[in-house]
Order: structure tokens, then C-alpha cells, then sequence
């Protein structure tokens, strides 16, 4: 929101836009309150039923993002923060349903946990900055329930593999922003700290065209 890259807030006014993988809808809401239409779309119904909970004026839809129930053209922009992506096995489908939901010129912001961040272990401490796991190894990573069945999988994909997968759906990739960490922010929590935050990226944003 603060880098702007979907545009400058004033700009923003009256256009439609997806948010993918919204759990919540924080995006959605803080585009509405900028006068944009969005349109909040996750697989979960119970993290709709948050978005519901906290409130807002803009429609929920429950869909997988691989198969957007929205015509061709129906939007001028769209964005993720760490949504669907990274939990999908086929990200150039999602890629290409996102392209075919935008309009001509429309721009999809979406972040990552940035890359980098799957060699190392997910604690904010020093043990988090000694390299544990190779990052070219695409193993998924799994939990699983008592029935042995898969309750949360995470996809890892390199930043070459995410800039292929964005070729490869056509969309036009003008930048790649890797945020670091602000120094007002002294806070912790899961594996981020100003200790890792200083030292390695955590959040990678590929800015995108559809021409
Ligand atoms: C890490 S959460 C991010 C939620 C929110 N964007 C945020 O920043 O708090 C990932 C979200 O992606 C959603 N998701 C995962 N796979 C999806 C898919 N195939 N289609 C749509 N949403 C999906 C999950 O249900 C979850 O709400």
C-alpha cells in the first residue's frame, strides 16, 4: 500500500479490483475505504467468515483462484499479499486465470514469502541465519492430520521459477521489489525479527502487466 504499486491512492478511485487468497480481506478493505470496487476472493469459507466478522461493503467470493468465476476483462487491477501462489502446484494457472480476469493495460501486484527464506529455518533468532535446506530443493513443504492426510502444503519456487511461471502466463513482469526491513519496526513474530529482517529479504513483490 505504502509503495504505491498498484498505482497512487487517488488513482485508484472507482476501479475494479481481485484480491486473491484475501483470507481476511485487508487489502479489499483498505481499497474500498480509497473509493476502489474490490472484490475479495479466497478458497476458505472460514477465513470469508473473518472477512465477514470484521466488516466491509465489498463482495466475498469463495473460488479457487485457479478457476475464477469472472468473465474475461472484469478488472483493472489485481493483487495478493502471500495469497493462493504459494499453496497452489500449478502457479501458471493461476497466473493465466488472473491474466484473462484483467484488462488490457490492468496491472496484478502479488507478494511471496521471498525465496531465500526456504533455506533457512523459520525462527527469528540466530538460528535462523545458518543456511538448514537447500533453496533448489521444490519439495512441498506438508502437514499432515492423524489420518495421515494433507491439511497445509506450501510450494517452493525459486525467483527464476516465479519469473518463468509469469512468462510463461504472459503477463509482462516491471518490477521486483524486495522490501527491507523498517527501522522503526522492533517487533518479532513467527520467523521474522530485526535480526533476520536486517540480514536477508522477507517478502518478495512481482509487479506485473497484462498487455
Ligand atoms: C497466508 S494466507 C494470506 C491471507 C491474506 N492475503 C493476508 O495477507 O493475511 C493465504 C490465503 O490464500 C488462500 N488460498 C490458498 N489456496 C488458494 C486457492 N487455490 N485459491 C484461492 N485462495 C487460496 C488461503 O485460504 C489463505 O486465506
Amino acid at each position: 500500500m505504502e509503495a504505491e504499486l498498484l498505482g497512487p491512492p487517488e488513482e485508484l478511485k472507482n476501479k475494479d479490483v481481485l484480491e486473491i487468497g484475501a483470507g481476511a480481506a485487508q487489502c479489499s478493505r483498505w481499497l474500498a475505504a480509497q473509493g476502489a470496487r474490490p472484490v475479495a476472493l479466497d478458497l476458505s469459507h472460514r477465513q470469508l467468515q473473518h472477512a465477514l466478522r470484521i466488516g466491509g461493503s465489498f463482495p466475498l467470493v469463495c473460488a479457487d483462484a485457479g478457476a475464477l468465476p469472472f468473465a474475461d476483462g472484469s478488472f483493472d487491477l489485481a493483487c495478493s499479499a502471500y495469497g493462493a501462489l504459494p499453496f497452489v502446484a500449478d502457479p501458471v494457472l493461476v497466473l493465466r486465470e488472473v491474466r484473462r480476469v484483467l484488462r488490457p493495460g490492468g496491472r496484478f501486484v502479488f507478494s511471496v514469502t521471498h525465496p531465500i527464506r526456504w533455506a533457512f529455518p523459520d525462527e527469528p533468532g540466530p538460528e535462523g541465519l545458518s543456511v538448514s535446506a537447500s533453496y533448489f530443493d521444490r519439495t512441498p513443504y506438508v502437514e499432515q492430520d492423524e489420518q495421515g492426510r494433507a491439511v497445509y502444503v506450501e510450494h517452493h519456487r525459486t525467483i527464476g521459477d516465479r519469473i518463468r511461471d509469469i512468462v510463461a502466463a504472459d503477463l509482462r513482469l516491471v518490477d521486483l521489489v524486495e522490501p527491507e526491513w523498517p527501522a522503526w519496526n522492533s517487533a518479532e513474530w513467527g520467523g521474522w525479527s530485526p535480526l533476520r529482517g536486517n540480514l536477508i529479504p522477507g517478502t518478495a513483490i512481482f509487479v506485473c502487466v497484462r498487455d
